[in-house]
């Protein structure tokens, strides 16, 4: 008797732990992001680009996974070769093929990082979005661009994923580059919309 009340708590705190464990509440979220090092516009030669620099302040704030898009053929350093690569992408809607596609099917949440370019995403952004299943996810954008804003990006990825997308950060590439206390408190207010 006392052996059979033993082992049905024994039970019911491991089915309480598993149901804790794997509750919305608890779950992990991923930040995703596509950067780029070397030359760009306005901060120069970068060891680290603008949209990973926030990437890691978002990851560390929101105490995420953090996952990197990269292309097989990596993209040049220098900013006019990249502006003809990236252009003759871009006018040939290219879906270039990735050599670190990250893995989300664990995640419900996931903060996705870009820059702008030409306007709209990244073709390997594109890429990336097109191969996974988003069914069920939030989105949460941030993105870094040197002037144009938003550019519907917000838009854009939820038209490719179906999926629901959260209000985005967007913020000048050379904030994103510094990654102080003002790009953290950009993120904080952002986090608490939400
Ligand atoms: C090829 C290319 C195209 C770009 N096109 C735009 C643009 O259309 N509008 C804009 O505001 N910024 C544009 N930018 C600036 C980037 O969006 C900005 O520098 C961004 O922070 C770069 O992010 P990264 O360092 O993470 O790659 C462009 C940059 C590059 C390299």
């Amino acid at each position: 008797m006392v052996f059979k009340r033993f082992f049905s708590l024994v039970v019911s705190i491991f089915t309480a732990g598993i149901l804790f464990w794997t509750s919305p509440a608890f779950a992990k979220s991923l930040t995703v992001y596509f950067s780029k090092a070397g030359e760009n516009y306005s901060v120069g030669e970068v060891q680290e680009g603008n949209t990973a620099r926030l990437a890691k302040l978002i990851a560390k704030t929101t105490g995420s996974d953090i996952a990197e898009i990269i292309p097989e053929n990596e993209y040049p350093m220098d900013i006019k070769t990249l502006t003809e690569v990236s252009k003759q992408e871009f006018e040939s809607k290219a879906r270039p093929v990735l050599k670190d596609n990250p893995d989300i099917s664990g995640y419900d949440e996931i903060y996705l990082g870009t820059p702008v370019w030409w306007a709209d995403m990244p073709m390997v952004v594109y890429t990336f979005l097109e191969s996974q299943d988003f069914k069920g996810k939030t989105i949460h954008p941030f993105i870094t661009h040197e002037g144009m804003g938003l550019s519907a990006i917000d838009r854009k990825i939820a038209e490719v994923t179906g999926a629901k997308v959260g209000p985005s950060l967007v913020m000048r590439g050379t904030m994103a580059q510094k990654a102080d206390e003002e790009t953290q408190s950009h993120v904080d207010e952002w986090l608490k919309q939400k």
